[in-house]
């Protein structure tokens, strides 16, 4: 016990001798919960059974159960590798230019009159999470006066668990669910949904799912999103977008777009997160990207400035390749034509595997009704399996999916589809 002892933190001063010397500092650090769908897909693949299937993680996967590269990625790719002209140097804070500003097909739509009046800034961020985290945190720190933690934000029930943390490790301590999924009817309870505006404060916080809402896939019709709108803006209601499967709920980019069009078109002043993770497939890439749509221009400036602030000292400044993909393959006509043609085919093969579900669980005469499964849209399906019956597909066949009832579609695949049809069937007729 000879060696001088290192300077201790403060909360160790009451050891002494060589005891306190190897005691760690990070003793008391309590064991965090795993992320359920990380955790779930670790359970996966520590499962040796032959016929075990992932129905968990959001990605996608091919009909032989393997990830994909977007063809027009990999052709981007090699082109990227080959110009000269690149390197490596730190991009803008805000992101690259490029990026930023190609044309805005996407969310927005090219002809957008928000972008014509210069009313639209954004940032590319570190997937769609960073573009929810810029935002939050700007919110937080200048929303309706000054950091204001007490403004209600309301998510809806259930959503993607990952709102609630990025709110709340923002700063804001009211976090409340807006009634969104009517379990009895299997769809949308817009009825809750736009009483719970009509009780919010002014001025509080929405977040909507742009479309292919997850988990619930179950998006408000245009008519519907008609009558949020209204409400939106009447209420004074701020209307924070998170548009993650662009392209996966309809197959068409501009038809998946309607409702932040729509609301932009209403004169709304909102913010939208995007994501390319899923529509790209270029989940581990981090490519996003933070609209800000104003009233006017005047105070765009300022805001961008104070975003800029946040990346600072958040990831500082954004990576380069993943960005790059996606402006070259936006600003190339063929390009951008081959894209919406790899969207398809993922979007397709999303569809393909809801009709063949759905006729399976009918021709079996599951118990329960399951015209839910191709009314609903997007990579998810909310199945109606409760806790026990998903414990029982996991347990008994191997079949992971969340406790919620959430199934990736895109983990069916024409050989595992029976095997999974029939064991739905099981948990249902086995399991109350
Ligand atoms: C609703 C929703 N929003 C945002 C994201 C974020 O995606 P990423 O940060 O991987 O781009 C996801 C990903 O699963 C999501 O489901
Ligand atoms: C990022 O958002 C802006 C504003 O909506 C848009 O002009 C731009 O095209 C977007 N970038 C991409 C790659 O979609
Ligand atoms: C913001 O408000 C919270 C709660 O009122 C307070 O604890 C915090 O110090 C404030 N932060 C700043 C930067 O003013
Ligand atoms: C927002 O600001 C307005 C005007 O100052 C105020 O009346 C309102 O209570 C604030 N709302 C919230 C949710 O902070």
């Amino acid at each position: 016990c000879s060696f001088p002892s290192p300077p201790r933190p403060a909360h160790f001063s009451a050891f002494s001798g060589c005891f306190a010397d190897v005691m760690s500092t990070f003793t008391e650090v309590p064991q965090a919960a795993p992320v359920a769908v990380f955790k779930l897909t670790a359970d996966f693949r520590e499962d040796s059974h032959p016929k075990k299937v992932n129905l968990g993680v959001g990605a996608y996967r091919t009909d032989d159960c393997q990830p994909w590269v977007l063809p027009v990625v990999k052709k981007v790719e090699r082109m990227i590798c080959e110009d000269q002209s690149l390197n490596h140097e730190y991009l803008p804070i805000l992101g690259l230019p490029e990026f930023r500003s190609s044309a805005s097909k996407i969310a927005l739509g090219d002809d957008s009159p928000a972008i014509k009046e210069q009313r639209v800034k954004r940032v590319q961020s570190l997937g769609g999470t960073g573009a929810l985290k810029i935002g939050a945190e700007f919110l937080r720190r200048w929303y309706n006066g000054t950091n204001n933690t007490a403004t209600p934000v309301y998510v809806s029930a259930p959503t993607w668990e990952n709102h609630n943390g990025v709110f709340s490790d923002a700063g804001f301590k009211d976090i409340r669910p807006y009634r969104y999924w009517d379990a009895a009817r299997r769809g949308l309870d817009l009825t809750g949904f736009l009483e719970d505006m009509e009780k919010a404060p002014e001025h509080s916080i929405f977040v909507l799912h742009a479309c292919a809402h997850n988990p619930t896939g179950t998006d408000p019709s245009q008519e519907e999103w008609k009558k949020i709108a209204d409400v939106m803006k009447r209420k004074k209601l701020f209307v924070f977008f998170d548009s993650a499967y662009q392209g996966f709920a309809s197959g068409s980019l501009e038809k998946d777009a309607w409702a932040i069009r729509f609301f932009v078109s209403e004169g709304l002043e909102l913010f939208c997160a995007q994501s390319f993770s899923k529509n790209f497939g270029l989940y581990n890439e981090r490519v996003g990207n933070l609209t800000v749509v104003a009233k006017d221009g005047d105070n765009l400036n300022r805001v961008l400035s104070q975003m800029e602030k946040i990346v600072r000292t958040i990831w500082s400044n954004p990576p380069s390749q993943g960005a790059r993909i996606v402006a070259k393959t936006l600003t190339s006509p063929e390009l951008f034509a081959e894209w919406q043609g790899n969207v398809k085919t993922m979007a397709d093969r999303v569809l393909l595997m809801r009709s063949e579900l759905k006729s399976k669980l009918l021709a079996m005469t599951t118990p329960g009704t399951w015209e839910h499964i191709t009314q609903q849209i997007g990579m998810f399906s909310f199945t109606g399996l409760n806790p026990k019956q998903v414990e029982y597909m996991i347990k008994e066949k191997h079949i992971y999916l969340m406790a919620s009832g959430r199934i990736n579609m895109c983990g069916l695949t024409t050989k595992n589809i029976d095997y999974v049809a029939e064991s739905i069937h099981e948990a249902v007729s086995k399991v109350q």
